[in-house]
């Protein structure tokens, strides 16, 4: 593997969200109660997921979205776990009176999920105010499609400069848009696809989607792994196996750490490899992204696994 020489730079720009994660044995009937045995309050949603990820890469990250203004705890809190991880929020946009998004998920002993979120208020309007200066710096940038308001400048200026534009395709989106046709590498997740092109077939969905799209387009489908477009044919890279307990920011987790290897490698196939390890590691650990691999533990798990 070539071994970065300074930190890969990204900047990171879509939603963040304040997870509150309980662990369970097994999800309690309607009216029921059952106890616990692990808890978190941590930071969540695909950008947000995918910063942390990045970060404990060793990749130096700026976050840029919007978020409650100060008297928002929620957005207090997402951005404590972003310094923490030492995560660039400088440019994060405060917007006054607004609140941020909030999860409540269980997780049981399978490692199946259940999740009730909050909707955020206030933040579809916002937008960063100096896009080129955000991304003057940067290697890539790694965007979400459900805040487009923060993603499409922050893609546009990227483009300008020509570096890669990593998308994580996880709403369905029409092929038109402009976002998703301003990126360079776009990875989506199985049910965004298909309902996007309205083909059940994972095969003929990206080949559908792919007649409108000329970058690098795949699509991931949890442990059944990453199937993507090389030149019109399809072809599959299986997931690590693994024992699940917690696959919460599995995507994110993904489309990050492809974005920090693809930046160094220049190459999808090894950048596929690489986020599927650091997913795979993330999937045994509770916690969402605070089990978050670090770059020694995917590069130990990849040498285990030639
Ligand atoms: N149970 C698992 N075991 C091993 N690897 C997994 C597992 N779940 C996910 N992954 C890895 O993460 C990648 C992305 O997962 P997935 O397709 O579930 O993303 P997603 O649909 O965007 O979900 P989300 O964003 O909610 O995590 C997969 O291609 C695979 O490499
Ligand atoms: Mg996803």
């Amino acid at each position: 593997m070539t071994e970065p020489k300074t930190a890969v730079r990204i900047v990171c720009a879509g939603g963040a969200v304040q997870d509150n994660v309980m662990r369970v044995e097994k999800f309690p009937e309607p009216g029921g109660k059952v106890s616990a045995t692990d808890f978190i309050i941590t930071s969540g949603g695909q950008a947000g997921n995918a910063a942390v990820a990045m970060a404990r890469l060793g990749a130096q990250v700026t976050y840029i979205g919007a978020v409650g203004d100060e008297s928002d705890h929620v957005a207090n809190g997402i951005l404590k776990t972003f310094a923490n991880e030492k995560i660039d929020i400088s440019n994060v946009i405060r917007v006054p009176g607004a609140r941020s998004a909030a999860s409540l998920i269980l997780l049981d002993a399978e490692g199946e999920k259940m999740i009730a979120t909050l909707r955020p208020t206030g933040l579809s309007q916002a937008t960063p105010d100096n896009p080129d200066g955000l991304v003057a710096e940067a290697d890539a940038v790694m965007l979400d499609n459900r805040y487009s308001n923060i993603s499409l400048p922050i893609c546009l200026a990227a483009k300008k400069r020509g570096i890669p534009r990593v998308l994580d395709f996880d709403k369905p989106t029409p092929p038109d848009d402009p976002l998703f046709q301003a990126c360079s590498h776009v990875i989506c997740s199985a049910d965004a696809i298909r309902e996007s092109t309205g083909i059940d077939d994972l095969h003929g969905a990206l080949k559908k989607l792919g007649e409108s799209y000329s970058g690098f387009l795949a699509a991931t489908s949890g442990p059944d792994g990453v199937d993507w477009l090389d030149n019109g044919a399809v072809r599959h890279m299986d997931a690590f196996r693994v024992k699940a307990v917690d696959t919460l920011g599995a995507g994110d987790t993904f489309h990050g750490a492809f974005a920090v290897r693809f930046v160094e490698c220049r190459d999808v196939v090894d950048a596929m490899r690489f986020a599927a390890a650091a997913a795979a590691i993330k999937c045994t650990r509770f916690g969402g992204l605070m089990g978050a691999a670090t770059r020694d533990e995917v590069e130990a798990f990849l040498k285990e696994r030639p």
